[in-house]
C-alpha cells in the first residue's frame, strides 16, 4: 500500500496563474528543505515547471544520505561521514547504506563473506577485456564491463525478486574493485591478479592493482586505511548526476548491472567524477606557486573556459566535509611514503588559500570539493590520474546500489519522464526551410 507523505501542518503554498489559484501540498522533511508537491500541477493547470539542471527539484523521497550544503554536513543514514571514516570500514558502510542501519557483529561477518564470495569475475570476462585497446581510458573498460555483467549473471536480473536484487547489489560492489584493478593491469600491460578473500576490500584492491608475478606487493596499513577512507567518502552523495542517472535508467525496469553502467558513464564527465583527474592535471599545469595568480584570473574570466577544478559544488556552499578529511589524510600519506615537501601539495594548499581570500570565490561560495585533495593521495599511493575516476566509481557502487534498491522498493516509483519547453518550429510544409549550410 502506498504510504501517504506527511503534509506540513502550518504551511500552505498557492500558485496563481491568470487569476486561477492552485494549491500545492507541502511535505515535511526530517532535515533540510521541505518540498512543494507539483505532481498534479500539469494535470490541473496545463503548465509544466521549468528547472534545467534540477536546481530546485527533488526527484524522489529518500532516507539514505543527507547533505546540508550551507553548513558543510554529510550524513549516511544519520551518521556523520567523518565518524564513519574513523570508526567504520567501507564494507560496513555499504551495508549501512543498503540496509538502513549499522549491522550487528554476526550480520556484518555474514555480509563480509557474501561480498567476498563474489570478488571473482566469470572467466570469459578476460576475453572481453582482450577486445579493448591497451590505451583505452580505464573508465571506458569500466562502463563496458559493468554493463556486460548482465550477460554473465543472468540469475540476478529479476528486479521483482528481493533475493536476486540483493545478490545483484553484492555482485556489483564485490566485482567493481576487481573490474577496476583489471582495467588498470590491462592498461599497463600486466597480467591480471586474482582477488584474495582474506584481505579487506581496500587491501584487496591495492593487492590486485600492485602485486605482480615477480613481486608481491606489501600492503601498508597507512595506505590501505587511506584507500578505505577514500572509498567511504565517495560511497554516496544523494541525488547527484550519476545517481539520478542510475535511478532514471532503473525506473524503466532495466536490470541493475545495466543501470550501474549508466551511472559509471555519467560519473566519467569532468564536471562530476572526472574532476579528480582534472584537478591533479590542473595542478601539474599550474606547476609553480608563482603561476597561481594567472590561473586565478583565468578562472574568473567569463571569456575563458578554464575553471578551478576541484573547486565549487552544486550543493556545498561551504567547505566540502570530505575535502576537510582528505586534506588530513593527504598529509599522513605523503609523510608515510616519504614525500616531505611535495610541490603539488604545496601548490594545492597555496591555491586554496589564495582562492578562499578572493572576492570572486567568496561571493560565489566556491570552496574545495572532494576532488581537490583525493588526486594527490591517489598519486602518492601509486595510481596514475586515469585511475582516479575508476576508484570513485568503485566506491560509488555502494550508493548507486542502495539508491537503486530504495527506488525499486518505493511503491510510488514510476518511469521517470521529464517534459520540456518546446521552442522549435511548428507547422512547416515538407521542403520549406531547407538548410543552405555546407556543413552539418
Ligand atoms: N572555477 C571558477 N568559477 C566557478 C567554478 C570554478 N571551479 N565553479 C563555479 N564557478 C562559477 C560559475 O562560472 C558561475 O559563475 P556565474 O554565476 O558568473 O555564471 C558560478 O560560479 C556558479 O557556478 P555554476 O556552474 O552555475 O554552479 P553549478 O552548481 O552548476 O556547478 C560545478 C557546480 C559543476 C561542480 C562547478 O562548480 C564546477 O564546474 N567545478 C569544477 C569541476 C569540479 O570540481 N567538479 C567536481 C564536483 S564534486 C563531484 O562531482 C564529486
Amino acid at each position: 500500500m502506498v504510504k501517504k507523505k506527511k503534509k506540513s501542518q502550518n504551511l500552505k503554498a498557492e500558485l496563481k496563474i491568470n487569476n486561477k489559484t492552485y494549491s500545492l501540498p507541502i511535505y515535511d522533511s526530517t532535515a533540510g528543505e521541505k518540498v512543494l508537491d507539483i505532481s498534479k500541477l500539469h494535470q490541473e493547470s496545463n503548465y509544466f515547471t521549468y528547472d534545467p539542471g534540477f536546481s530546485s527539484t527533488a526527484s524522489c523521497e529518500s532516507k539514505i544520505t543527507f547533505i546540508d550544503g550551507n553548513k558543510g554536513i554529510l550524513k549516511y543514514r544519520g551518521y556523520d561521514v567523518a565518524e564513519l571514516a574513523t570508526k567504520s570500514d567501507f564494507i560496513e558502510v555499504t551495508n549501512l547504506l543498503i540496509y538502513g542501519d549499522l549491522p550487528n557483529k554476526a550480520q556484518l561477518n555474514k555480509y563480509r563473506k557474501l561480498i567476498a564470495r563474489h570478488t571473482l569475475l566469470h572467466d570469459q570476462i578476460v576475453n572481453f577485456f582482450q577486445g579493448f585497446r591497451r590505451d583505452a581510458h580505464p573508465m571506458a573498460m569500466m562502463v563496458g564491463v559493468m554493463g556486460a555483467l548482465s550477460s554473465f549473471y543472468q540469475d540476478s536480473l529479476d528486479i521483482n525478486d528481493p533475493h536476486q536484487r540483493q545478490e545483484a547489489t553484492r555482485r556489483i560492489i564485490a566485482k567493481a574493485a576487481t573490474i577496476g584493478a583489471m582495467a588498470y593491469k590491462y592498461s599497463i600491460g600486466q597480467a591480471f591478479v586474482s582477488p584474495k578473500n582474506n584481505l579487506n576490500y581496500a587491501e584487496n584492491f591495492l593487492h590486485m592493482c600492485f602485486s605482480h608475478s615477480a613481486e608481491k606487493y606489501k600492503i601498508s596499513p597507512v595506505l590501505a586505511k587511506a584507500m578505505d577512507v577514500i572509498f567511504i567518502l565517495h560511497a554516496d552523495h544523494e541525488q547527484n548526476a550519476s545517481t539520478s542517472t542510475v535511478r532514471l535508467a532503473g525506473s524503466s525496469g532495466a536490470n541493475p548491472f545495466a543501470c550501474i553502467a549508466a551511472g559509471v558513464a555519467s560519473l566519467w564527465g569532468p564536471a562530476h567524477g572526472g574532476a579528480n583527474q582534472a584537478a591533479l592535471e590542473m595542478l601539474e599545469e599550474i606547476g609553480d606557486t608563482k603561476n597561481i595568480k594567472k590561473y586565478i584570473s583565468k578562472a574568473k574570466d567569463k571569456e575563458d573556459k578554464f575553471k578551478l577544478m576541484g573547486f565549487g559544488h552544486r550543493v556545498y556552499k561551504n567547505y566540502d566535509p570530505r575535502a576537510k578529511i582528505l586534506k588530513q589524510v593527504c598529509s599522513k600519506v605523503l609523510k608515510h611514503v616519504g614525500i616531505k615537501n611535495d610541490p603539488i601539495l604545496k601548490l594545492a594548499i597555496e591555491l586554496e588559500k589564495i582562492a578562499l581570500k578572493d572576492n570572486y570565490f567568496k561571493e560565489k561560495k566556491l570552496y574545495p570539493n572532494v576532488d581537490f585533495y583525493s588526486g594527490i593521495i591517489l598519486r602518492a599511493i601509486g595510481f596514475p590520474p586515469e585511475m582516479f575516476t575508476v576508484i570513485f566509481a568503485i566506491a560509488r557502487t555502494a550508493g548507486w546500489t542502495a539508491q537503486w534498491t530504495e527506488m525499486t522498493e518505493d511503491p510510488i516509483q514510476k518511469i521517470g519522464r521529464p517534459r520540456q519547453l518546446y521552442t522549435g518550429k511548428v507547422k512547416l510544409k515538407y521542403g520549406q526551410n531547407r538548410s543552405t549550410k555546407n556543413t552539418r
